[in-house]
C-alpha cells in the first residue's frame, strides 16, 4: 500500500511522491492527516533557508487527522481518534525536560523539520503528541491548533494582566493568533497592533484590535502618546531586530515584552531603559504543552479558527499555494493542504 506525501528535495525542488504507508512503530500512532497549515518556516525550507532542515523532508508541522492504527505498547481503543500533532518531540531526559521546559529540551526535534512531517496522507508520530479533538473542533480548526500554541506559549512566558495595555507589533499570522488570544481568552484592552501593511490592519480590527496603526505612515510612539497608551505588555510578532529598541522605549515601567524572532542580527538597546522601567524581556519557542489549552479555547469558542483560515488547496496543488504565499503574502492568512480527497 502506498501513499503521497510532498517532499521537499532541496531549495525550490518540491514534488508528490509516492511511498509505502508507514507503519506505527513502539509508542507511536498513525495519524491518516486531513488538514495541514502551511507556515512561513515551510517556505523558509523550500527557499533553502531553514537553519536545522536536511534534505530532502517530508514537511509540514501544523496538522490533524485520525488514527487508523497503533503500534506495540498504545492501546488500539485509540484508533479512530480525531487528533491535532504538536511538532515538539523531547527527550524528557535532559536538564530542560526536567526543568518543565520540553520545548527547549537539549535534544528537541520538530516534526517536518527534523523527521518526517505531516504535508503527507499519513505520518507516524509519538503517541502523546496527538491531542484528542472533540467533536465541536472541526478538522480545519484542528489543523490550527499549532500556531495558536504559539500565541499561548508566548503569553504564558509574558503572563497577561486584566489591568494590561496591549501592542503587538506584526499583523501576519502569528501576529493574528497572538491578536485572537488577547481579546478572546484574555479580554485585553485596549489592545493596539501596529503593521506597514492595511490590508493586514484591516484584518486585525475585524478580530477585535481596538487601534491599529499603520507604521509605514504613521511614526508609532507619537500615536501611543497622542491616544495616551502607555503599553504594559508587548509581543513582538514582526521580528524584525529594529523593533527591540522601539519596544522598550514605548514600554510602561513594569512592562513585558514578547520575542520570537529567529534573525540572527542583534538588536541594538541600551540597558539603562530596561533597568529603569524594570522591564522583562521573554523569548518563546515552540510550545511547551499547549495543545489541551488551545483546544480547550476552539473548543469554548473563545477564538475562531475559520477567521484565521483564509484558503484550503487540495495537496496535489501544494505548488500553486506556496507560489500564492509567496507572490501575495498579504492575502493570505493561514493557507490549508486538503488531504481528505481519496
Ligand atoms: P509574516 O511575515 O507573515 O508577518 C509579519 C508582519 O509584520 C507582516 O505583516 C509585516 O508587514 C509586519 N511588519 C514588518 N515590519 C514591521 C514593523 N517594523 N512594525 C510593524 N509590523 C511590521 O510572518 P508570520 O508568519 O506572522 O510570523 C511572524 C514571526 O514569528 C516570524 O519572524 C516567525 O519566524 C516568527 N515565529 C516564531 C515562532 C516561535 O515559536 N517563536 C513560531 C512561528 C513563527
Ligand atoms: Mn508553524
Amino acid at each position: 500500500m502506498t501513499m503521497k506525501c510532498i517532499l521537499v528535495e532541496g531549495p525550490r525542488r518540491m514534488r508528490i511522491e509516492a511511498r509505502a504507508i508507514p507503519v506505527p512503530g513502539a509508542g507511536e500512532v498513525r495519524v491518516r492527516v486531513r488538514f495541514a497549515g502551511i507556515c512561513g518556516s515551510d517556505l523558509h525550507i523550500y527557499h533553502g533557508d531553514h537553519p536545522y532542515v536536511r534534505f530532502p523532508r517530508v514537511i509540514g508541522h501544523e496538522f490533524a487527522g485520525v488514527i487508523d492504527a497503533t503500534g506495540p505498547g498504545i492501546a488500539e481503543s485509540r484508533i479512530g481518534e480525531r487528533v491535532a500533532v504538536s511538532p515538539v518531540i523531547s527527550c524528557g531526559d535532559c536538564a530542560s525536560c526536567r526543568a518543565g521546559r520540553p520545548n527547549v529540551c537539549l535534544n528537541l526535534k520538530v516534526v517536518g523539520v527534523h523527521v518526517e512531517g505531516g504535508f503527507a496522507e499519513y505520518c507516524c508520530v509519538r503517541a502523546d503528541l496527538a491531542h484528542p479533538v472533540p467533536d465541536g473542533v472541526d478538522d480545519r480548526a484542528a489543523a490550527t491548533v499549532e500556531p495558536f500554541s504559539i500565541a499561548a506559549n508566548m503569553l504564558s512566558r509574558t503572563g497577561v494582566l486584566a489591568q494590561d495595555a496591549a501592542l503587538v507589533y506584526g499583523a501576519g499570522p502569528i501576529g493574528m493568533t497572538v491578536v485572537q488570544a488577547f481579546k478572546g481568552v484574555h479580554r485585553v484592552a485596549p489592545l493596539v497592533v501596529a503593521d506597514r501593511l492595511e490590508e493586514r490592519l484591516a484584518r486585525a480590527r475585524e478580530s477585535g484590535a481596538d487601534l491599529t496603526v499603520n507604521v509605514a505612515q504613521e511614526a508609532l510612539p507619537e500615536v501611543l502618546a497622542r491616544e495616551g497608551i502607555a503599553p504594559s505588555l508587548i509581543i513582538d510578532a514582526a521580528c524584525h531586530p529594529a523593533i527591540l529598541k522601539e519596544a522598550l522605549e514605548i514600554a510602561a515601567p513594569a512592562g513585558r515584552i514578547g520575542l520570537m524572532g529567529f534573525n540572527a542580527a542583534p538588536s541594538a538597546v541600551s540597558q539603562q531603559v530596561m533597568n529603569r522601567k524594570e522591564l522583562t524581556l521573554c523569548a518563546s519557542r515552540l510550545n511547551n504543552r499547549k495543545f489541551p489549552e488551545v483546544i480547550g479555547w476552539m473548543a469554548d469558542g473563545r477564538i475562531d479558527p475559520a477567521r484565521f483560515i483564509s484558503h484550503t488547496f487540495p495537496f496535489t496543488q501544494v505548488q500553486d499555494a506556496f507560489d500564492l504565499l509567496e507572490s501575495a503574502p498579504v492575502s493570505c492568512s493561514k493557507i490549508l493542504l486538503d488531504f481528505t480527497a481519496a
